[in-house]
């Protein structure tokens, strides 16, 4: 009987640990604990066959036993319990999700998208050149004379020492040198546009960053006249500023260009309609771009047969398109990554 009952509580242990649910806990307080037909109470029964010290020996360890099983039982259903209510902590569905932060396209990558998806419309191709370009060609082959200010020190910088090399190097002050780089490999007809940083020494302040992006684009044929210019910088201003928008051509000068026009856009915000608007200050117009037709001397430089070709350029300031058309009011916000300011656009 003793080894019956050492059985019977190695076999109860294993059971009540490995119950699942407090339904086949119940089962087991049946089976081991219950009044009439329980494994205890059965025992119970065949105490009174025993001889005297059998029975007072088989009735402590059948006592122990009952109240073993009975404290087995009410840890193992709060174990449980506990399992339970730790599942559910974890998926908990009354609480709100966690938003996923998912990124965005910068401002300046995003205009430049919008640009290129218009321009390559019109049959252009989208080219990047080199960020450190020579003087040469950011200068010398664009007509740029060696007295011009903007290849003074104080206006470019510049990677070599002055007369270190014919051709200093140079982090380029716009995007123009890639009209040179293009027409000296490819022949007309030609028409590519050239989005990238550009770089001029300037004290960073609301409107000036030493760094900075342009979109170039130029068209060079038989016969390119300044209405193929006019009639794309109109398309790509009605793209980007909305179809009701118009453009304004004004006499200005580039050496690389002749003639040569700064473009303006009417005012985005007022229409030109309002005297005290912020945005234009009564004016009613936005400077937007420089362009022209490529100057003689520029095809000189690349090897172009004399009077065989015309074309046009332009070259507009990325940031300053984006600060118009959202009226950003600094352009430093566009270099210092603070996602309140870029998750905006
Ligand atoms: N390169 C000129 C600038 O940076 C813009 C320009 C480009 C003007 C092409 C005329 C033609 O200001």
């Amino acid at each position: 009987m003793i080894e019956k009952i050492r059985k019977v509580r190695e076999q109860a242990r294993q059971e009540i640990s490995s119950a699942k649910d407090s339904s086949s806990l119940d089962e087991l307080r049946i089976k081991y604990l219950g009044r009439k037909q329980g494994v205890i109470t059965n025992f119970m029964k065949k105490l009174p066959g025993l001889s005297s010290e059998e029975k007072r020996e088989a009735g402590q360890k059948l006592n122990f036993l009952k109240n073993e099983i009975t404290q087995g039982l009410l840890e193992r259903s709060i174990q449980l319990e506990k399992a339970k209510t730790k599942s559910q902590d974890l998926l908990d569905i009354s609480l709100p999700g966690i938003r996923p932060s998912v990124g965005n396209t910068h401002p300046v990558n995003r205009m430049i998208s919008d640009l290129s998806e218009a321009l390559v419309r019109l049959g252009f191709d989208i080219l990047e050149g080199p960020e450190v370009e020579s003087e040469y060609y950011n200068f010398s082959a664009l007509n740029i004379p060696l007295e011009h200010p903007s290849r003074d020190v104080f206006d470019t910088f510049y990677v070599d020492l002055p007369r270190e090399k014919q051709f200093r190097r140079l982090l380029r002050s716009h995007t123009s040198p890639m009209q040179i780089r293009v027409m000296e490999k490819l022949k007309p007809p030609l028409a590519v546009a050239v989005p990238g940083r550009v770089y001029r020494p300037e004290k960073p302040d609301a409107s000036h960053s030493f760094m900075f992006h342009q979109m170039e684009g130029f068209m060079v044929d038989r016969d390119i006249r300044f209405s193929h210019l006019k009639g794309v910088l109109d398309f790509l201003a009605k793209h980007i500023f909305g179809s009701k928008s118009k453009t304004r051509f004004r006499p200005h000068f580039f050496p690389f260009t002749e003639p040569s026009v700064e473009v303006d856009v009417s005012c985005i915000i007022c229409g030109g309609k309002k005297k005290t608007c912020p945005v234009c200050k009564g004016k009613g117009w936005l400077e937007i771009l420089g362009a022209g037709m490529i100057h003689p001397n520029v095809f000189k430089a690349v090897g172009y047969p004399k009077g065989k070709f015309t074309g046009f350029a332009f070259g507009l300031g990325i940031e300053r398109m984006v600060m118009l058309k959202y009226g950003v009011q600094d352009i430093r916000l566009f270099f210092e990554n603070d996602l309140r300011f870029l998750e905006q656009v």
